[in-house]
């Protein structure tokens, strides 16, 4: 088992599989010229089965991949359907866009949840955000999802004077749609320009919502990112992602393995392990992997103590987003 010196556990690994993505969201991307990991220092097919393999005989039984945008790697497919094998709850966090392409691997795979990121429902706004005139594709994607039975989730990351008037449109979408639409508060990363000005709260989310709608809370489990509501009539639900200004690292039970084969402790964390090289110089791992859990820090969400407002986003020592996949 992989515990850290708080007692918790950790059974659920996030894979990167690479930092290069078919979008360019501004808030996840840094702005100037961003060189994408060559494919030799990315963690190879084989690579990652191995490491996938000593994580999943030390407790792991959830494996998330993610990116950048995890199915623009080209050999996706394999890596999926090696993961596919593994006694583990397999999911993924995508932007969509590949979903048709990858369908029979995505089937094959036998995923638990797939997780779409989508961040407004107005076509115009998704190129603004994204930079890509792709709102369709995706929409038709999450069409296909359901019409296969997967289960979808929708990350909705909400940014004052963006999207933050797409509330009640977004939780419209969830009476017809059979998906969990995810309200995530947003964090700031290495070049993201964030602002504490911009982030919606979970208290103000949830005062937009109650004006209109009346809903309920769902039961959450302590390692959940997420507190789920449900609302009468409606097939979806609604849930909040609250980092900033309510974390939930207590019951944290994530490590992040960077496409570049990095151990991050933290989605937070400046420390960072490398495995690939000790694994490509044939090194014992699993030494290597134990202290660097243990000394994870007891709470890094809200950045340490609470008021998040504080924050001076210039001066974060961590990756991109787009170099840790969330
Ligand atoms: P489920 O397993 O479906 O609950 O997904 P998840 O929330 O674990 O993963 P997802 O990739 O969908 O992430 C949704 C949001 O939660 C993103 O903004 C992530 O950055 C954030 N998130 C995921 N894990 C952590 C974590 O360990 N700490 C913090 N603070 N945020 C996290
Ligand atoms: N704050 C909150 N969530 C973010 N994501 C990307 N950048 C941020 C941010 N700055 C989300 C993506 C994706 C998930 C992995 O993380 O939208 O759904
Ligand atoms: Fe790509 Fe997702 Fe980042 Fe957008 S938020 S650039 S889709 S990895």
């Amino acid at each position: 088992m992989l515990i850290d010196q708080f007692g918790r556990t950790h059974n659920y690994l996030r894979i990167s599989l690479t930092d290069n993505c078919n979008l360019r969201c501004f808030y996840c991307m840094p702005e100037e010229k961003y060189d994408f990991t060559p494919p030799s220092r990315l963690m190879q097919v084989e690579e990652i089965d191995r490491l996938a393999h000593i994580f999943v005989q030390q407790g792991v039984n959830k494996i998330r991949i993610t990116g950048g945008e995890p199915f623009v790697r080209k050999d996706a497919a394999q890596i999926i359907f090696n993961l596919g094998k593994l006694p583990v709850q397999l999911t993924c966090t995508t932007n969509g866009i590949r979903v048709d392409d990858l369908l029979p691997e995505i089937l094959q795979a036998n995923f638990h949840s797939i997780n779409i990121s989508l961040d407004t429902l107005q076509p115009d706004k998704f190129l603004k955000i994204t930079r890509r005139d792709l709102f369709h594709r995706v929409s038709k994607n999450i069409d296909l999802l359901l019409a296969n039975n997967i289960t979808a989730k929708i990350n909705v990351v909400l940014m004052k004077g963006i999207n933050d008037d797409e509330i009640c449109d977004f939780i419209e979408f969830t009476k017809a749609y059979p998906v969990e639409v995810r309200f995530i508060e947003f964090m700031p990363f290495c070049g993201n320009k964030w602002s504490s000005n911009q982030v919606m709260t979970q208290k103000e989310i949830l005062d937009t919502i109650g004006e209109k709608y009346a809903f309920t809370s769902k039961q959450i489990g302590i390692h959940d990112t997420a507190k789920g509501y449900t609302i009468t009539g409606h097939k979806g639900s609604f849930a909040i992602i609250s980092t900033m200004s309510e974390p939930f690292c207590g019951g944290c039970n994530r490590m992040r393995l960077t496409a570049d084969g990095k151990l991050k402790n933290c989605l937070f964390s400046k420390q960072e392990t490398d495995l690939l090289t000790p694994l490509r110089q044939g090194k014992e791992i699993l030494s290597i992997i134990q202290p660097a859990i243990w000394s994870k820090e007891k709470k890094q969400g809200g950045q340490l103590n609470g008021t998040f407002e504080n924050i001076d986003a210039e001066v974060i020592q961590n990756r991109s987003m787009i170099t840790i996949g969330g």
